[in-house]
């Protein structure tokens, strides 16, 4: 039994049953899966989970399928959260949330184990979606695991690595376009009767990627962290987590303070930083996108309105850090940490440097930075 009760438009709050296919709304935006909370539930979920794998599955009466037991389950979730010591905490408290650990070395797993099981279970035919990259992996993954057929389109540049790791697990890929809005509209096109499952696009991704908030309580012994830095493309997880700690309240297992969340961005495709610092409730599409940090290399987010009320809700920020600063910290953080360290990790290393010399993060605070990738699926 989980204990989801419907789908709400996150503009318009239209209701939907969760019984259905669904894409974007009416009004084209997000559909946000809501839940049934008492504290009489949180007390049974807290029970139970003294006894569950450390897995995201421990979670299953907040993930929405009908029959977990039947689940494809890779071992998705369950990361370590890793304590920095020396000059990489920056003389502050920081710990490293390692998601390149999860099956297919990003935490793209989470969201598309969540999305492709409950795909299979509504009958969809097949999926499609485009992706820089990890998604792209974690899809492949986990429509193999499902039985499903599923095409993917990537960006002409994308590493011949990606594309192999890709077909290896039977998908269909295709090198279109130069960004991922390109790629989506041309497979839209090819293979219309595919469920899209593009970030935000179908409701289940954000609820696998959510998991990391719920994890993020539990190792912190249900009292949340002061800061999370999250590296933003499409900004699932950055929506994901605040709803994580909402659905934990509704619960009685957190209080109703926040973790700050902080988006991070590259100078060369910012949209999401630029639109919070000029107050707006939407952003920009970033007319030229420039960054060699694929995973965001994101120039419109279909949830901008969501990451940029997720920012403000929790009294969090946005900073945008230069490619050469991201350069030094991916080669410099192994040695310095004896961890593997993605360029999209890497870039929350170096804005929260940033932060930390600003005096907007203080060092008594308790940070985190979502290490969301392993640098091996670079190529
Ligand atoms: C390693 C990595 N980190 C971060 C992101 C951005 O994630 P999101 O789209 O949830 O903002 C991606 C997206 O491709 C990624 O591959």
């Amino acid at each position: 039994m989980n204990w989801a009760t419907g789908l709400v438009c996150s503009r318009s709050g239209e209701r939907e049953r969760l019984t259905e296919l669904h894409n974007l709304s009416a009004v084209g935006a997000p559909w946000l899966v809501e839940y049934e909370l008492e504290t009489e539930r949180g007390r049974q979920l807290q029970r139970a989970l003294t006894h569950r794998p450390w897995t995201m599955w421990r979670y299953r009466e907040l993930l929405p399928l009908d029959r977990p037991e039947d689940r494809a389950d890779l071992g998705e979730g369950g990361t370590p959260l890793v304590a920095l010591s020396g000059e990489a905490a920056l003389g502050g408290r920081v710990w490293v949330k390692q998601e390149a650990g999860n099956p297919t070395g990003s935490f793209k797993a989470r969201g598309l184990s969540m999305a492709l099981n409950r795909a299979r279970e509504l009958g969809a035919p097949g999926v499609r979606l485009p992706s820089a990259g990890n998604a792209a992996i974690a899809a492949a993954a986990y429509a193999a695991a499902c039985g499903l057929p599923c095409r993917v389109a990537v960006p002409a540049d994308t590493p011949e690595s990606v594309i192999a790791k890709v077909r290896s697990y039977g998908a269909r890929v295709d090198a279109i376009g130069t960004t991922l809005v390109e790629s989506g509209a041309w497979l839209a096109e090819q293979a219309p009767e595919l469920l899209d499952v593009s970030t935000l696009r179908e409701p289940y991704r954000l609820e696998g990627k959510k998991t990391m908030g719920f994890e993020l309580a539990e190792q912190f012994g249900w009292s949340p962290p002061e800061w999370i830095l999250y590296p933003t493309g499409g900004g699932t997880g950055l929506i994901g987590i605040p709803k994580a700690f909402d659905e934990l309240e509704a619960l009685g297992l957190v209080g109703s303070r926040r973790p700050r969340m902080v988006s991070v961005q590259m100078a060369g495709c910012a949209p999401i930083v630029k639109a919070f610092a000029e107050g707006r409730d939407d952003a920009e599409p970033w007319p030229d996108p420039r960054t060699r940090v694929w995973g965001l290399r994101v120039p419109r987010a279909v949830g901008d309105f969501l990451i940029l009320r997720a920012l403000r809700a929790t009294g969090g920020t946005a900073v945008a850090v230069a490619e050469e600063e991201v350069e030094m910290a991916v080669r410099d953080l192994p040695s310095a940490t004896g961890l593997d360290w993605g360029p999209e990790g890497a870039a929350c290393w170096v804005a929260l440097e940033r932060l930390v010399a600003d005096g907007v993060i203080d060092r008594a605070d308790r940070v985190v930075i979502l290490q969301t990738g392993h640098p091996a699926n670079y190529g």
